[in-house]
């Protein structure tokens, strides 16, 4: 549809020149030096010339502008390059080149802006390999966070081989469960920065205390996770060690893999210590390793990052319950109502979802029934905003541990009994009612 380009109608198509004088066949090649990110390339690719433009416009100098997926294709294979696709670039055949690219080219990040999200569309670019996808208006600030987080991941990508895992010796067993297999909780923002991995290792570290099953901690925060540091642990093995011996994965290699938080028995499987580690771990592999981790485990936590990627729609589909959190200011609730509608969007049912809002009583003062209404959704914990977390973080101790009168492990604590009692999704928010071990 020649429609796609309306959304970004803030620029004046009289002023540009027919296509064939604008793009010259090596254009490609000009994409060597893109701004700010340490030698990747950007192209930005749509067959409207105006939509060209107007990407390459917002992302600075020595944007390669080209015209289809196909006239990419030679620029491929010639060094880190992050490439943008614009709004015509999303037919079966577009995402086939880009599934290709990924799986023979690590040093190539894709990136789609488009004029309307639907929940196909975005499923489809994220299983293709797209890292993000953008819905217009395009915000340039978003765009070129996302081009540059995307570009930096990339840099040394290309020649990362995963680390060889150490002998798997056994330890203390874990074992098949009886019954069902454990209970998959993601813990989501769409805002860094709101209490995901503070609430993530709380949670994880009050359900270890409290139930009989083992607790497994995953950090899916891959490329700066910090779950590790909340818990003030040192990890001999990460995600990837998992994944790469995911074939072969037994209760011994669980265990072998995952690092012992002695207070609660927690098991943690850190992210990579290297950032690069991290695309080199799809949805598949992820999901896979939670699949085979919840034969053995009563529950299992996800800490994730704060944007929609392989991973992060994968895990979360998967996932039997999903804690979004929110901090009480008010980009953030705007970021929480987007991230409610992109979940949505994506099909995932309201029941799954439990929402936290965090800094319950902070300054910038919301009052929570509003926001609650404005979300449309009842909070499962209001975790007040108190100098216990910060003390807690650097401690790498966390609140329900060493500050266990506090209101924010009360909350927290609340949350766990969510998981652990069965009457969750029906026990109304404001519900005294308390399980304590
Ligand atoms: N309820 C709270 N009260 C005070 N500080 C908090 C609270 N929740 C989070 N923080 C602070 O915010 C920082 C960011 O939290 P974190 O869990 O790392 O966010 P995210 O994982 O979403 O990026 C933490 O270091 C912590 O000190
Ligand atoms: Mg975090």
């Amino acid at each position: 549809m020649s429609e796609t380009t309306s959304d970004f109608s803030s620029f004046s198509l009289d002023d540009f020149a027919p296509i064939e004088e604008q793009v010259s066949s090596d254009a490609p090649a000009e994409a060597d030096q893109g701004p700010n990110l340490g030698g990747a390339g950007i192209a930005v690719v749509d067959e409207d010339l105006a939509v060209r433009d107007y990407l390459a416009g917002q992302l600075g100098e020595g944007v390669a502008k080209v015209r289809s997926i196909s006239e990419m294709e030679s620029r491929i294979g010639m060094g880190p390059i992050v490439v943008v696709l614009g709004p015509s670039c999303t037919t079966p055949d577009d995402f086939g080149t880009v599934e290709r690219w990924g799986r023979s080219n690590p040093e190539v990040g894709v990136v789609l802006v488009t004029s309307e999200l639907s929940t196909q569309l975005l499923q489809t670019a994220l299983r293709s390999g797209v890292r993000d996808v953008l819905a217009a208006p395009i915000d340039q600030m978003q765009l070129v966070d996302t081009v540059s987080r995307v570009g930096d991941s990339l840099n040394s990508a290309a020649a990362v081989q995963p680390p060889k895992p150490g002998s798997p010796s056994m330890v203390d067993g874990l074992e098949p469960l009886d019954g069902q297999p454990g209970k998959v909780i993601s813990v989501f923002s769409t805002k860094g920065g709101s209490g995901k991995s503070v609430v993530a290792t709380n949670l994880a570290c009050a359900l270890a205390k409290r139930s009989s099953k083992p607790v497994v901690l995953i950090d899916a925060h891959l490329q700066f996770g910090d779950v590790a540091v909340m818990l003030k642990l040192t990890p001999q093995h990460t995600v990837v060690d998992a994944v790469s011996q995911l074939e072969h994965l037994d209760p011994a290699m669980i265990d072998e893999f995952t690092t012992t938080h002695e207070e609660t028995g927690l098991r943690v499987l850190p992210a990579p210590l290297e950032p690069t580690f991290a695309d080199q771990i799809t949805g598949e592999q992820m999901m896979k390793l939670v699949n085979i981790i919840k034969e053995y485990a009563g529950h299992i936590v996800i800490d994730m990052p704060a944007y929609f990627n392989d991973v992060v729609l994968t895990l979360i589909e998967g996932s039997d319950d999903v804690v979004l959190v929110a901090g009480l200011d008010i980009p953030n609730i705007k970021n929480v109502k987007i991230g409610l509608s992109t979940l949505s969007l994506l099909n995932i049912p309201r029941e799954k979802l439990h929402l936290v809002l965090n800094r319950a009583n902070s300054k910038v003062k919301l009052d929570v029934g509003e926001v609650e209404k404005t979300l449309q959704i009842q909070a499962a914990a209001h975790v007040p905003s108190d100098v216990v977390v910060p003390i807690s973080v650097n401690r790498g101790s966390p609140v329900v541990l060493s500050a266990a009168r506090s209101g924010v492990a009360r909350e927290l604590d609340k949350l766990a009994s969510r998981f652990l009692d069965g009457a969750a999704a029906s026990a109304a928010s404001g519900s005294r009612r308390r399980f304590f071990g």
